[in-house]
């Protein structure tokens, strides 16, 4: 098979140019960093399942009509995506505080909060993600208030639609992080779509029983099964691969 030129490399996916002008292969590996890359691990057949958890939400946000970068999963670990600007800010929605918000003010985890809190990030590795303001944003050009509208509604409609989705399975969607990009169109119209990817290593998801954690905190905080969770959502979710969990290796060649 033809090489194909690697765009860019993250911490847990690969982004390789698309076969059409416009479009993008997101290869998603098993490699799970936290806390700024200072931790490193892997998580067995993360990439297999994140590949099909995203592509299951992307396409049900599509069916809401929310639009997203999805085009189609192209195998295993891999899909292809619209090419998009990625504007340069991690979106996250609360909806029952953990991790940095119970840090930061002394909440304690588990607390429900008093409504949806959307908050921005300035995505860079450098700076560590440094939490920002929509002051920031427009002032320094990341977007413009518009944007920041469409981003805090599109933001919202989410959150309301992945929660009564996971809750039909059992999950409550405790936060997520969102990213999202600038789409055009063949008319060059701009169009602001849902990007990156949404799975359990962007979302805190607990079982609505036991307040069992089902994502990513299970590695961040050491706490084992990392693997069972990831399979246990998407096996809620009715999306493990054909095969089951013997087949999450998947390929893992890189071209
Ligand atoms: P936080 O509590 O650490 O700020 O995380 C909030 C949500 O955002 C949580 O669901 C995990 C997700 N997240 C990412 O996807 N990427 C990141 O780099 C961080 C820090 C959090
Ligand atoms: N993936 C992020 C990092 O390593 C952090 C996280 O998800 O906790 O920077």
């Amino acid at each position: 098979m033809a090489r194909r030129r690697r765009i860019y490399e993250g911490k847990a996916k690969v982004l390789f140019e698309g076969p059409e002008p416009g479009t993008i292969v997101q290869y998603f590996k098993d490699d799970a960093t936290a806390f700024n890359a200072q931790k490193k691990g892997v998580i067995s057949g993360k990439g297999v399942l994140n590949n099909r958890i995203s592509e299951y939400i992307m396409l049900k946000l599509g069916e809401i009509g929310i639009a997203t970068h999805f085009v189609r999963r192209l195998n295993m670990r891999e899909q292809l995506v619209h090419e998009v600007e990625i504007i340069p800010i991690e979106v996250v929605v609360r909806n029952i505080a953990a991790g940095s918000i119970s840090k930061r003010l002394g909440i304690e985890e588990g607390t429900p909060l008093p409504r949806s809190i959307v908050e921005f990030y300035y995505k860079s590795d450098a700076l560590e993600d440094p939490m920002v303001s929509e002051e920031h944003i427009t002032a320094f050009g990341w977007a413009n208030p518009q944007d920041i509208d469409d981003i805090i509604a599109l933001a919202l409609r989410v959150n309301d639609f992945l929660s009564g989705l996971f809750l039909g399975v059992g999950i409550r969607l405790v936060d997520f992080k969102l990213e999202f990009g600038r789409w055009y169109d063949d008319q060059d119209n701009m169009r602001i779509v849902v990007a990156d990817e949404v799975t359990p290593d962007s979302c805190r998801l607990w079982d609505i029983k036991t307040n069992e954690k089902l994502d990513k905190d299970r590695f961040r905080r050491d706490m084992g099964g990392v693997e069972e969770a990831y399979q246990e959502v998407a096996r809620r979710l009715g999306i493990l691969p054909e095969a089951g969990p013997q087949d999450l290796k998947g390929t893992k060649s890189i071209n």
